[in-house]
């Protein structure tokens, strides 16, 4: 019998995480006439059993259109590695006991999760220690296998076109090459669609190494056919043949990833000196996740929170909720996890970019070392 649920958000926050809370709070109280406790900053928040709180409807209140999350997140919020300060010194600990023994405290039938991998993996160890809980996939990166799409991705995709379209115009103006650097650690989708959707004259996705000077052909080539300007949209994953991914920070304690940033840099550097063409850079970076959420996202967030609510009515515990064409499904967290949806270099969305002349940078087997 389910009569008070928790629910919290972990690691990066993208838009739509309120549109989750809010379907969650409204659809548990109104429906199920559940109490809900929200828990905040991510699994910090069940540690240190700290800033807990009962959630109304009127909690929820005009929330929908907001970006970011009303409970707060965190991405270096893992209670099995948790970071902690003694006698001055870092030490990692196992805090899952404690996040157990509060849940049980607390008196939480259940535990909605709404995260990307990491938070799913967490929420997945957590139930294989017997803690009830549902997860709700989240990324802006789009990068989850179990899901046709996670929310955020949209808005993202939506504010990075924005970005190509006016600098599109200042770039045609100066009859420069501006080069946009834009999120996606291992996966190019948002690079991949604001640069179609934007009509990038160049795309460079992790998934795709790419040769500088393929990129410089294009920029030239655009140049003697009398378009003076062009645009560069580049993954923050994406790396030149034979080298790596560029790192502006590496991993701190209790994060998980090292801090990407830089590839656009390093690009407009070497088009400006092949090409002699003035080149200049935009780092997108958090601006991807922030604002409001578009109509998609706050639909597919009000969705995934009616069906996490609906896989707790029914016990189904170790769960998370997926779309998979156009209908939510459930899906097993600890099958769907570490398995990452990455854009096919030879799959219909690149090759109709190319079809049009867009390029990737894709080696040439015909231009000699
Ligand atoms: O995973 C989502 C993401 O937006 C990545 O694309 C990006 O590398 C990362 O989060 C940035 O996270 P942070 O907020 O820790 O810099």
């Amino acid at each position: 019998m389910i009569r008070k649920i928790g629910i919290s958000t972990g690691g990066g926050d993208c838009p739509g995480l309120n549109a989750v809370i809010r379907a969650v709070v409204r659809t548990a109280k109104l429906h199920h006439q559940w109490d809900v406790v929200g828990i905040e900053d991510g699994f910090d928040g069940l540690i240190y059993a700290r800033n807990l709180r009962y959630m109304s409807i009127d909690d929820v209140h005009g929330i929908l259109s907001r970006g970011g999350t009303i409970l707060g997140t965190t991405n270096r919020g893992n209670p099995f590695k948790h970071v902690v300060v003694e006698n001055g010194q870092q030490v990692v600990k196992d805090m899952s006991p404690l996040v157990v023994e509060n849940i049980r405290v607390l008196g939480l039938d259940a535990v909605v999760c709404i995260g990307g991998d990491g938070t799913l993996a967490i929420a997945s160890e957590l139930h294989r220690l017997g803690v009830p809980v549902v997860g709700v996939p989240k990324t802006i990166d789009n990068d989850l296998s179990a899901t046709d799409v996670t929310f955020g991705f949209s808005t993202a995709v939506d504010t990075a076109t924005d970005a190509l379209d006016r600098l599109q115009t200042t770039a045609e103006s100066h009859n420069r090459v501006m080069v946009v650097e834009v999120m996606g650690r291992d996966a190019g989708w948002i690079a991949l669609e604001s640069g179609i959707a934007g009509a990038a004259d160049v795309i460079l996705i992790p998934e795709i190494p790419f040769d500088i000077r393929r990129v410089c052909n294009k920029v030239k080539q655009r140049r003697l056919t009398g378009r003076r300007f062009s645009i560069i949209v580049a993954a923050e994953g994406a790396t030149q043949l034979g080298g790596d991914r560029i790192i502006q920070a590496e991993a701190k304690a209790g994060y998980q990833n090292v801090r990407l940033g830089g590839i656009g840099h390093s690009v407009a550097h070497q088009v400006e000196e092949q090409t002699g063409i003035e080149t200049r850079v935009v780092v997108l970076g958090h601006l991807q996740r922030g604002g409001s959420p578009n109509a998609f996202d706050r639909i597919l967030g009000t969705r995934y929170g009616v069906a996490a609510v609906e896989l707790i009515a029914q016990e189904k515990f170790g769960y998370m909720v997926a779309l998979r064409g156009r209908a939510i499904e459930e899906v097993e967290i600890e099958k769907a996890i570490g398995q990452m949806k990455r854009v096919d270099p030879d799959g219909q969305v690149v090759l109709a970019a190319e079809r049009l002349g867009t390029e990737f940078g894709r080696p040439d087997s015909n231009q000699s070392e």
